[in-house]
């Protein structure tokens, strides 16, 4: 290719020169100078990596997006705009963010705070925050500040010494970007272009495809290519459990996988649109998905992960399973052959195995409209917010008169695969909306899947989960 690989990193453009295609983007931007980003967890939990990435709004502009930069390959980064805690700042010439973190008592050893700064600069310069903004939902209204910051930008950001409070406190005395501000001005340009990459290093091959039909090329051309979205699975891989590829295909920017459509029967949200993108672009249409954003991982992960992603990976505590199962969606898989429409119930065939032929890729989901409107989703985990759930179930009734309609019951993490409750469904369908006839439902719902003891809870607590489940629902609706 004519056209070396580089990062802009701070408003300076550098080359990927030294780079291997497993080098991550925390390894790159280390190596390159600014050490401010830190490895703590290399799995995307503490955010110590953080960093702010331009991606483009839906204006034609820019927003400064934070993701782990632990976790996605450096050269996914090809061509595009990166801003370390080094770039918002320096003790000289103190950003707002580290000036009110500083000023605050927000940070002790250090350690996480440039992490927390990105994602506080990047929470900061969102333009849709104002003063006075809450959200109705309950849980949420003291999650945002009333210069409308909202808590939730930092829940992928963890501090082991200083207390939160100081660091809540910082956030919430933010007040607007001054318009001469250097990042604040580049949010009216455009954020830089998805650029075709190929990128050979020692270790294998990168490649990102301009579109649908070159990605399905690069599938057929190489077997056994992994193909990779927002990183926030295969990154945990690549540095946890030391896999490495042969071959990457970098799919989250195919234009053909980020389509986004509504019509009266159906919502079909593209396989490669990030959550955080779903979640604005839904706007509330799909109220079950709005009870799973906030408690899937953190908002530095959904600013990454994809929905085919977390399909495509079919981990039996994938979080959109459940609630998509519920909602009867169906998968739409591209190949060369053509697309086929398979149901989501369908989809997953075994542990961390799908119908998805390797020369195939998830182009969308498609939902059913209109969607039943009586909906729960339960996560239980061991934090209520950034965490993995020991159990999931998604609720989507139809009630009717006093009767239960229709019922669809998504579970994970009670069997190899997410699975629907069939017979709960069964047990509830044409009977009663009543306590009696849920207590009845919640005995059949007990037994449902094949769970097993692991380290994150033992069989006997997941059942007593599904146990409880049905009364919870009850109790949530009808208070
Ligand atoms: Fe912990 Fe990246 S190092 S999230
Ligand atoms: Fe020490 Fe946060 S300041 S971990």
């Amino acid at each position: 290719m004519s056209r070396p690989p580089t990062i802009t990193v701070n408003g300076t453009e550098r080359p990927l020169t030294g780079a291997r295609v497993h080098t991550t983007l925390l390894d790159f931007l280390r190596d390159a100078g600014p050490t401010g980003a830190k490895e703590g967890c290399a799995e995307g939990e503490c955010g110590a990596c953080s960093v702010m990435v331009a991606r483009p709004d839906s204006d034609g502009g820019t927003q400064w997006t934070a993701l782990n930069a632990c976790l996605v390959p450096a050269a996914a980064y090809d061509g595009q705009e990166v801003v370390t805690s080094e770039g918002l700042g320096g003790p000289d010439d103190l950003h707002p963010v580290q000036r009110e973190m500083a000023q605050r008592g927000g940070s002790q050893c250090g350690y996480c705070t440039p992490g927390f700064v990105c994602s506080m600069a990047a929470e900061y310069y969102r333009r849709d925050r104002t003063a006075g903004e809450h959200r109705e939902q309950g849980d949420h209204q003291a999650d945002h500040g009333p210069n409308g910051f909202d808590l939730h930008a930092l829940g992928g950001n963890l501090c082991r010494c200083t207390g939160y409070r100081p660091i809540r406190d910082a956030a919430w005395a933010l007040g607007e970007p001054d318009p001469t501000d250097r990042w604040a001005a580049r949010l009216a340009e455009p954020a830089p272009e998805t650029v075709a990459t190929r990128f050979a290093a020692g270790d294998g091959d990168f490649a990102r495809p301009a579109d649908l039909a070159e990605a399905l090329a690069l599938l057929d051309e190489r077997p056994g290519s992994v193909v990779v979205a927002g990183s926030t699975d295969w990154g945990v891989e690549v540095n946890l459990r030391g896999r490495r590829a042969l071959s990457l295909v970098a799919v989250d920017r195919v234009p053909e996988l980020r389509g986004f459509e509504v019509t009266d029967d159906a919502v079909t949200l593209g396989a490669a649109l990030t959550l955080t993108e779903l979640e604005r672009l839904l706007a509330g249409r799909l109220p079950l998905l709005d009870l799973v954003w906030p408690q899937f991982a953190s908002r530095l992960i959904r600013n990454g992960a994809t929905l085919g992603g977390n399909l495509a990976t079919a981990s039996p505590i994938g979080d959109t399973a459940p609630a998509l199962l519920a909602l009867e969606a169906d998968v739409l898989l591209a190949s060369g052959r053509g697309e086929r429409e398979v149901p989501l119930a369908d989809f997953f065939t075994g542990y961390r195995h799908t119908v998805r032929e390797p020369d195939e890729l998830i182009r969308a989901v498609r939902v059913p409209l209109p969607a039943s409107p009586v909906v729960g989703f339960h996560k239980i985990a061991k934090r209520r917010w950034d965490d993995i759930s020991s159990v999931a179930i998604g609720f989507a009734l139809d009630v009717a008169h006093g009767e239960v309609v229709k019922a669809r019951i998504g579970l994970g993490g009670v069997a190899a695969t997410p699975v629907r409750a069939l017979s709960t469904e069964a047990a509830l369908e044409g009977r009663p909306w009543t306590e009696e006839t849920v207590a009845a439902a919640a005995e059949v719902l007990r037994f449902e899947g094949t769970p097993i003891d692991d380290m994150r809870a033992s069989a006997a607590y997941r059942t007593a989960m599904l146990a409880n489940a049905l009364p919870r629902l009850w109790a949530e609706v009808s208070s």
